[in-house]
């Protein structure tokens, strides 16, 4: 998928771009048949909610679930990070599926990826990003991703590392920060149907709240670097932050409709 030279604009004045429904049903029904199961399986990978066995994350997972493995070379979705971080080798530095689950969904504190990605895993630049790609609603109610537009603009800010408000460690921006910015840029929640895609810089100010409704919000983000920007410290597992810069070889375009015909099926 190529961006237009307005929207790269666009993503360079707000840090984010939005896609309402870039993913088909068909495509997306391929991926939401194998979360039950990745969700239930009982392995590092996957972390639960304080205090609760809800899931909060499955980690790597395009490395041990065949579907995935497809979605992390999936063109709609790298080949605007290509574009956008200006290098046609990019790597996974970070895969995951948030499950932000109904009624126990637990918060992500305001934070840009960035300074983690600095402070735990020594990435020399900001030249990665996300891409995230919706596989349930997000609406106003079940906890959408919150944006401060344009906050991307001020680089890395100052952040505590806060180990205990979640089960997930996190670099975070205090409250009197958060006001500053939010007084110069708002905040947006861009919500919409399952197969809608959020693309948003690595230094984009970011949280989203709890989840109190039966809507569990499903998000699966990759998280590509250039391979010259590659981590210089290994602190973290290769689950959290990869330790392989191999360079993402993208599909064709209907790689996961293909995926679902070809699959190799249980005997009847
Ligand atoms: C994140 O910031 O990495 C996740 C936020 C969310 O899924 O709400
Ligand atoms: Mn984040």
């Amino acid at each position: 998928m190529k961006l237009t030279a307005d929207q790269v604009r666009e993503f360079e004045e707000t840090g984010y771009l939005f896609f309402p429904s870039l993913f088909r049903r068909e495509e997306i029904d391929v991926l939401n048949g194998e979360l039950p199961g990745i969700f239930a399986e009982d392995r590092q990978e996957v972390i639960r909610e304080k205090g609760t066995t809800a899931p909060r994350s499955a980690f790597y997972v395009q490395t041990w679930n065949p579907a995935f493995a497809v979605l992390a070379r999936h063109p709609r979705l790298v080949e605007p990070g290509i574009q956008l971080l200006g290098s046609d080798k990019l790597y996974m530095h970070q895969f995951k599926i948030n499950a932000k689950a109904a009624f126990d969904g637990a918060v992500w504190q305001w934070h840009q990826d960035y300074a983690t990605w600095h402070n735990d895993d020594d990435m020399p630049s900001p030249r990665a990003m996300n891409i995230a790609l919706f596989l349930a609603e997000a609406n106003e109610f079940n906890g959408p991703l919150m944006f401060i537009p344009g906050s991307h603009r001020n680089g890395r800010l100052e952040a505590g590392h806060d180990v205990s408000t979640t089960s997930y460690p996190l670099w975070t921006i205090d409250p009197a920060t958060i006001t500053r910015l939010v007084d110069e840029g708002g905040i947006v929640a861009p919500k919409g149907p399952s197969g809608s895609v959020l693309l948003f810089h690595g230094n984009m100010v970011h949280a989203s709240g709890s989840n109190l409704t039966p809507w569990s919000r499903w998000i699966v983000y990759l998280s590509l670097n250039r391979c010259d920007n590659a981590i210089r410290r290994f602190q973290r597992p290769t689950w959290i932050a990869n330790h392989d810069f191999t360079p993402i070889d993208m599909l064709a375009d209907d790689c996961l409709i293909r995926f679902a015909r070809e699959r190799p099926r249980a005997a009847e």
